[in-house]
């Protein structure tokens, strides 16, 4: 016996059924988002060198990608375009027969119920890999936003059931939210990119989707790292023009700026568990360093804990076994 006071925490902690009782954060399966690259071209599944486990898919063979997301019980995805053809204003990304265009009615011709998100940006059909318009070196705002709402106009019309626009152009909400009302569509969703910071966590995605801008850098439309309080500018502004919904990305340096966001505004918040945050994990865990698993899913939960509603993740078809494991 002790002769002075404390608390006894470790009473909570004492077996598996007690640690249950008191466990706080929860991963669910509904909370997952996966992320798919869709291709032009044929009999393509182009394993991404540096994002080991992910893969480019050409249309002939992304369905049984569908197959094994929709068995996992994983209840929605986002697509990415990798197109044939780049030019200097995009304009496969609004293509009716666009690669994305195509893959939404593919898919959602097979799987009504699964969710279809669409990416909405410019930066992977352009020649020069910025995410609008450019005009002596420089990325356009106000000359983006049209082709923006033709994209997700177009999306829509191809049956994604919510638009994503990531290019972080200033209005982008209010004019996507407008174009998309007139076009007969206020029922669709608009999932902003609200906080996308300027992040070297991107690499990986930027080999996946062969994005990567061709001068220069994204500077001058997407965030500087170091900043809090104008990531609650951007939310708020998003939350004005009409998002539905509010990403931060990337996600788990970022964890501050999830748990602001969650504080300030009432939408549902997503985290954009990034390419570079999953190439990590796995270079380490095919090293034999981590155990892959745990790792993975101790920071789902952090971003869980953190004050995120729902989490995109190369990671969601092992979360999706991991948790049915766990039953
Ligand atoms: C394009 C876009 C990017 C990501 C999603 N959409 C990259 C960028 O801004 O260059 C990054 C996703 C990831 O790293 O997983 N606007």
């Amino acid at each position: 016996m002790t002769n002075f006071d404390f608390k006894r925490h470790r009473r909570l902690r004492r077996t598996q059924g007690i640690r249950d009782m008191v466990r706080e954060t929860y991963l669910h399966k509904e909370d997952l988002i996966y992320p798919i690259f869709v291709k032009d071209g044929e009999n393509i599944k182009n394993e991404i060198a540096s994002m080991p486990g992910i893969y480019q898919w050409s249309l002939d063979r992304v369905d049984a990608e569908i197959e094994e997301v929709v068995k996992l019980g994983i209840r929605s995805i986002i697509l990415f375009g990798v197109p044939a053809e780049k030019n200097e204003i995009g304009s496969s990304a609004y293509a009716a027969e666009g690669i994305v265009q195509r893959a939404t009615r593919q898919i959602k011709k097979n799987h009504q119920e699964l969710t279809v998100i669409a990416d909405t940006c410019l930066c992977q059909f352009t020649d020069h890999g910025h995410c609008g318009v450019i005009e002596n070196g420089e990325v356009l705002n106000d000359e983006s936003l049209s082709l923006l709402v033709k994209t997700a106009v177009s999306q829509v019309e191809a049956g994604a059931d919510i638009i994503a626009p990531s290019n972080m152009m200033d209005g982008f909400v209010a004019a996507i939210r407008h174009g998309l009302d007139e076009a007969g569509y206020n029922h669709i969703p608009i999932m902003s990119y609200a906080v996308k910071y300027a992040s070297s966590f991107y690499g990986p995605f930027r080999d996946a989707a062969h994005s990567s801008p061709q001068f220069g850098d994204r500077k001058t439309y997407q965030m500087d790292p170091a900043n809090r309080v104008e990531a609650l500018r951007e939310a708020k502004s998003d939350m004005e023009e009409g998002a539905d919904f509010l990403i931060v990305k990337p996600a788990l340096s970022y964890l501050d700026i999830i748990r602001d966001v969650k504080n300030n505004f009432h939408l549902p918040v997503v985290a954009y568990n990034v390419s570079g945050e999953y190439s990590m994990i796995k270079a380490a865990s095919l090293n034999g360093w981590i155990d892959e698993k745990g790792v993975v899913m101790e920071k789902l939960v952090s971003m869980k804990r953190a004050g995120t509603d729902l989490i995109l993740t190369y990671f969601a078809k092992d979360v999706a076994r991991w948790l049915d494991e766990s039953k």
